[in-house]
């Protein structure tokens, strides 16, 4: 069975552009793959933490994943430090990889820009993330177009590596979702939904409570020119909510165009199509957040699974540049 491996930051509240764009692929990938999903907390390091919000971010996240539909009777669920071969395959990376190749990461250019201290970290973060994939001998990676560029560089790490030492990583591919790969705030539709910049009343949290997604797509920014029409450029709040409105309810973006003449009842329709969406999700996680031993029972076995995967792939990459076995 081909191998998919996935990771989110544990840095802040899901919302449904993390649902729409990555998490429902994740779901709908256990059916065909071997699916590994961590929440990768030693890529949140490279920025400030706060020491107990991380740790609580921790298992939101891995609620969340659970919670839209991540089985871990299926797939393995885990955190990233549990499993220290990420932390040590990350330095034969940046041992592969070039400090002109981390230069040119346009995530770290922005990241970056205007900053008087950069954590080294920041620099060295697509090392990490290409020792998370290269790890599992991962065949796919599903991710959002903002981390193609770094999919690309674990690519070119994992055959310079087989050049350099002999065949040892699975080449991986990037899977970008074909709709709502870029869900755009409500307020301001320009911009990309997110948790970092977005204002309250721009960003539906996957645990909202329906009369708050509901009051939230009601609201939504549009434009008065009345023409209901799919428009991106000129017309970005309809469109987004047109869109929307396809992603999770399959219908076609014509379909939907051809029948609403008002943005009204549009908005109603979305509004109860997500409520629906996300209402076993919020009560899955109000669960599983009030069950914490169980939460963390899976995490172990996730850890366990994935570390004995990882141990196997890391001792292959030692032996092969030439580090010494323990005797
Ligand atoms: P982030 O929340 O930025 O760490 O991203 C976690 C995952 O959700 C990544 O695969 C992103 O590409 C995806 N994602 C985040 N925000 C959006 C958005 N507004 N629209 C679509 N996908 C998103
Ligand atoms: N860099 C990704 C992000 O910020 C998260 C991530 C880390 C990741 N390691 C990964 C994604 C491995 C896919 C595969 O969204």
């Amino acid at each position: 069975m081909a191998r998919v491996f996935s990771g989110v930051q544990p840095s802040g509240t899901l919302h449904l552009g993390n649902y729409l764009g990555a998490f429902r692929q994740w779901v709908a990938m256990q059916e065909e793959f071997d699916c590994f999903y961590c929440v990768v907390d030693l890529h949140s390091l490279t920025v400030e933490q706060d020491p107990a919000e991380l740790r609580r971010k921790t298992i939101e996240t891995a609620a969340g994943f659970l919670a839209v539909g991540v089985d871990p009777g299926r797939s393995t669920l885990f955190v990233q430090s549990h499993v220290h071969e990420h932390a040590e395959l990350a330095w034969l990376m940046e041992s592969t990889i070039a400090f002109g190749e981390l230069s040119r990461m346009t995530q770290f250019k922005e990241k970056s820009a205007g900053k008087a201290s950069v954590r080294a970290s920041l620099f060295t973060y697509p090392a990490l993330m290409a020792a998370d994939i290269l790890l599992y001998d991962t065949d796919r990676v599903p991710v959002g177009d903002d981390q193609r560029q770094h999919i690309e560089l674990t690519r070119d790490a994992a055959i310079r590596f087989n050049g350099r030492y002999g065949e040892t990583f699975v080449v991986p591919e990037a899977v970008l979702p074909a709709h709502a790969a870029r869900v755009m705030d409500l307020q301001q539709p320009r911009n990309k939904m997110s948790k970092s910049e977005s204002s309250p009343q721009g960003t539906i949290d996957l645990v909202d409570p329906p009369e708050a997604i509901s009051q939230k797509v009601r609201r939504a920014v549009t434009d008065t020119d009345g023409s209901l029409r799919y428009d991106p450029s000129a017309k970005p709040g309809l469109s987004n909510l047109i869109e929307l409105l396809a992603s999770v309810s399959g219908r076609s973006i014509e379909e939907i165009t051809s029948s609403y003449s008002q943005y009204g009842p549009l908005k109603a329709d979305l509004a109860d199509a997500l409520v629906a969406a996300l209402a076993p999700v919020r009560e899955r996680y109000g669960q599983l957040m009030a069950d914490p031993a169980e939460l963390s029972a899976l995490l172990e076995q996730g850890a366990e699974k994935a570390a004995a995967v990882a141990a196997k792939t890391l001792a292959r990459a030692k032996d092969a540049v030439g580090l010494l076995p323990r005797a």
